[in-house]
């Protein structure tokens, strides 16, 4: 039998233990890997929805309209500083709104709550406003935009 020379025995010792600090790497960084995964919060992606509402110029200072979104009424309000999107659902027991012009507020006939053109509760038993959509305004349209998270009229 040959006997080892020093050489070769400095060169296996040397691969097995590379192969061996080697593997540990591996085992560590894929124990890592799902440690980060574990404790790393999933980003969100909330998607944004814009939905048009009216043309600037449709809707004189002062008045609203109402269009229908996904079966639900919105109104678009159109006051001194811009334009105003409120769900057309009572925010009391969940009736439908109208929009009277002649006094310059939202009634809710089902119990009577009354609503200024801001959506702010001024009467009746509704406990808070109006859910108000965020109002985007590009060139002369007005869009209101919605994430998936949003209580929107549709949901
Ligand atoms: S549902 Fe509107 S006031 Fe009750």
């Amino acid at each position: 039998m040959e006997k080892e020379q020093p050489e070769q025995s400095n060169r296996r010792d040397f691969l097995l233990r590379f192969g061996a600090f080697g593997a540990l790497i591996l085992a560590f960084g894929g124990f890592a890997r799902h440690l980060l995964v574990y404790f790393t919060p999933k980003k969100q992606v909330v998607k944004t929805h814009k939905y048009l509402v009216a043309k600037v110029d449709e809707i004189p200072l002062g008045k609203a309209k109402e269009i229908t979104i996904h079966g639900k009424p919105v109104f678009v309000v159109h006051l001194e500083n811009g334009f105003k999107v409120f769900s057309g659902v009572c925010t009391h027991l969940g009736c439908i709104v109208k929009w009277e012009e002649n006094n310059d507020r939202f009634y809710c006939p089902c119990h009577k709550g009354i609503f200024d053109r801001t959506g702010q509760v001024v009467g009746g038993p509704p406990p808070r406003a109006l859910d108000e959509f965020k109002v985007a305004i590009d060139k002369n349209l007005v869009f209101i935009e919605v994430t998936d998270k949003m209580k929107g009229p549709w949901t």
